[in-house]
């Protein structure tokens, strides 16, 4: 285990926009362990809502690394994409605020188009919202977007699905750096790292950070869609670009990321019973707000494991918190139900 190795300096060397208030704190959660039983591990909760960016989350850090590509390559406007509530969109909205860059987003309505959460905060935010239907009609508008500002003198920079490319995985690389620096201060060696994974990017970044610092713990994510076959098949090829645009020889297979599927339920947003109550436990023990269509998920999958006795007192875990708390108030029949129920 180790920061000071020479991925910590590569990885300064790349272009970068400020963004996000760094080290994110890192919490000790004793009320929810107790809540959890007498045999529960010892649970730190990283802080990753805590980022700054415009309610927080983590794209801000892959932005960083984005933001700061986009205006080395002279770009005047970022795109990008996602699902009408996408964190990733109000982060991204944020983001070419702070960086004085235009920003039109196309979002899909597939699970509603309520003026409230990220969508209100990236229309508040100055980003022009094009929504389209489903998300497949999201590729053909973007081009269209591509073309129409091109046309007008612009110099369009885009920004894929959740930031999950290289160079936005950068993020979670760093993010471990700062993790391990975090632990090594609590003398502490966890045994697994918990979180939710979507696109792949935080998943690829951490794994990454993760064989190049040589962490004690396992990366292991919880999907919010997909199975776990679809999700480390992605997820490998985007770890060893990651590596490789880090300067190093080593890979992954899909063998070798961590990915559990059981916490979906009936597909991406929609909420899960298992998720609602993990989000009762953490807000009513630590005063932490969890959204259902990610960290809410992810939670219900460290309290199985936990329940399932993976882990003794002895032994430490971290959840990272990728923030998601906008879409708390566009989920607001999901709350009213754990809250009547
Ligand atoms: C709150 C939150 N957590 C986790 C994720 C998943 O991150 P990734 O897309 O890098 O897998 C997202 C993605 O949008 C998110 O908004």
């Amino acid at each position: 285990m180790g920061t000071e190795n020479k991925y910590g300096a590569k990885l300064n060397a790349f272009p970068r926009f400020a963004l996000t208030f760094l080290p994110t704190p890192l919490v000790r959660a004793t009320n929810f362990e107790r809540a959890l039983g007498d045999r529960a591990p010892q649970i730190w909760i990283k802080r990753d809502d805590m980022t700054g960016l415009a309610y927080g989350g983590n794209k801000s850090r892959k932005l960083e690394y984005l933001v700061g590509d986009a205006l080395a390559k002279g770009a005047t406007v970022l795109i990008s994409e996602g699902a009408a509530q996408s964190n990733h969109a109000r982060q991204t909205a944020a983001a070419a605020a702070l960086a004085g860059l235009s920003c039109v987003l196309v979002l899909d309505t597939r699970r509603g188009s309520d003026l409230t959460g990220n969508l209100l905060l990236d229309r508040l935010l100055g980003a022009e919202v094009r929504l389209v239907e489903g998300s497949a009609d999201r590729n053909p508008e973007m081009a269209r977007v591509v073309e129409e500002l091109e046309a007008a003198g612009e110099r369009p920079y885009l920004v894929p699905t959740g930031g999950s490319v290289p160079i936005g995985a950068l993020g979670y690389a760093n993010c471990v750096a700062e993790l391990l620096g975090q632990l090594e201060a609590e003398s502490l060696r966890p045994k697994r790292l918990y979180f939710p994974t979507g696109s792949q990017g935080t998943q690829a970044g951490l794994a990454a950070g993760a064989l190049l610092f040589e962490v004690p713990f396992e990366v292991r994510g919880v999907a919010v869609e997909g199975t776990t076959a679809e999700l480390t098949a992605a997820a490998a090829p985007l770890t060893n670009e990651t590596l490789a645009l880090l300067g190093s020889a080593l890979t992954v297979s899909p063998d070798d990321i961590s990915i559990d599927d059981q916490h979906v339920g009936d597909g991406y947003a929609i909420p899960t019973e298992n998720g609602m109550e993990a989000i009762g436990m953490l807000a009513r023990t630590e005063a932490v707000v969890l959204d259902p269509v990610y960290t809410g998920k992810a939670l219900a999958g460290l309290i199985a494991d936990v329940r399932e006795g993976t882990f003794g007192p002895e032994d430490a875990i971290v959840f990272l918190h990728t923030g998601g708390g906008p879409s708390v108030f566009a989920n607001l029949d999901a709350y009213t139900a754990l809250l009547e129920g």
